[in-house]
């Protein structure tokens, strides 16, 4: 599989996907979600990969959220637009996946990228992570399952925290806060992932597919919650604080809200 923006392989029964775009810390745009999707999706439709492990590359960034560049001058129609095909492409394409996917966090997972981890079915980090949802900071919210996925995993009060400050956490914050399962050094932590890929293909692949439908489906009650962050994120997109936020993040200075 030859991609621009993504690097797939293969070593036995594991599928590595590693988003490529290390001088934009890895930043999602456009091009990046549809390459995921189809790596995915042929992935998932391939019997001989068992577990897909995804992570960023270089040692910086998992993914430093969704390319701001990108949507910085779009309106509240392409913005609901933006989120709903992002959450339909892939962030909960990789949920409900039939094939385990494992998120390594090796450096910044901000916004996007912090939400991609979460929708993976679990994380491990490298010491070096940060992991938050900054989207505030830019006059928007978290548009790719955020809003849902991380009171899922740290509760509502932590998220809301989480939220509001636009703040980041440690790694080992990450690991007591239940958002990530393991905590290892930079090079430790593909090896840890393989070694837990590999416990993974020894069970049924049929049983864990329904495995992963079933533990989801506790969830669906928050589908109203995804289509409301959908409208509630585009709605972000006409507003001044939308437009000082992001291009304040262009013009690399502090934003200067009303
Ligand atoms: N979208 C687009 N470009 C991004 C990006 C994003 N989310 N995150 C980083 N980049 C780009 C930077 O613009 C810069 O590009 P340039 O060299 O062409 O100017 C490059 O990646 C390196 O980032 P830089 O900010 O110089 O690195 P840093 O080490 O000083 O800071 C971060 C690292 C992660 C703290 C900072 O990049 C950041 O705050 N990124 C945005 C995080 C965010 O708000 N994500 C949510 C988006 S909804």
């Amino acid at each position: 599989m030859v991609f621009e923006n993504i690097l797939v392989e293969q070593i036995e029964n594991t599928a590595m996907i590693t988003i490529n775009r290390p001088d934009k810390l890895n930043a999602l745009n456009n091009d990046t979600i549809e390459e995921l999707h189809q790596a995915f999706e042929i992935l998932d439709g391939t019997p001989s990969v068992k577990t897909i492990i995804i992570t960023g590359s270089g040692e910086k960034a998992f993914v430093a959220g969704a390319d701001i560049s990108e949507f910085a001058n779009y309106g509240v129609e392409k913005g609901t637009d933006l989120a709903r095909k992002g959450q339909e492409l892939l962030f909960d394409f990789v949920q409900n996946l039939s094939t385990p996917v494992i998120a390594a966090i090796n450096g910044f997972a901000l916004g996007g990228g912090l939400e991609l981890a979460m929708a993976a079915h679990f994380r491990v980090a490298s010491s070096n992570a940060k992991m938050g949802l900054p989207e505030v900071s830019l006059g928007v919210i978290p548009g790719y399952g955020g809003t849902q996925r991380l009171p899922q995993l740290v509760g509502k009060g932590k998220a809301m925290e989480m939220i509001m400050t636009a703040g980041m956490i440690s790694a080992e914050d990450a690991k007591d806060w239940g958002l990530v399962n393991y905590v290892v050094e930079q090079d430790e932590l593909i090896p840890l992932c393989e070694k837990l890929a590999s416990k993974i293909m020894r069970n049924s692949s049929v049983a864990i597919a329904a495995a992963i439908k079933s533990v989801n489906a506790n969830y669906t009650n928050c589908v109203n919650g995804f289509g409301i962050e959908i409208e509630q994120f585009g709605l972000s997109f006409g507003t001044d604080d939308f437009r000082e936020g992001t291009s304040a993040f262009m013009e690399k200075r502090k934003p200067d809200f009303e």
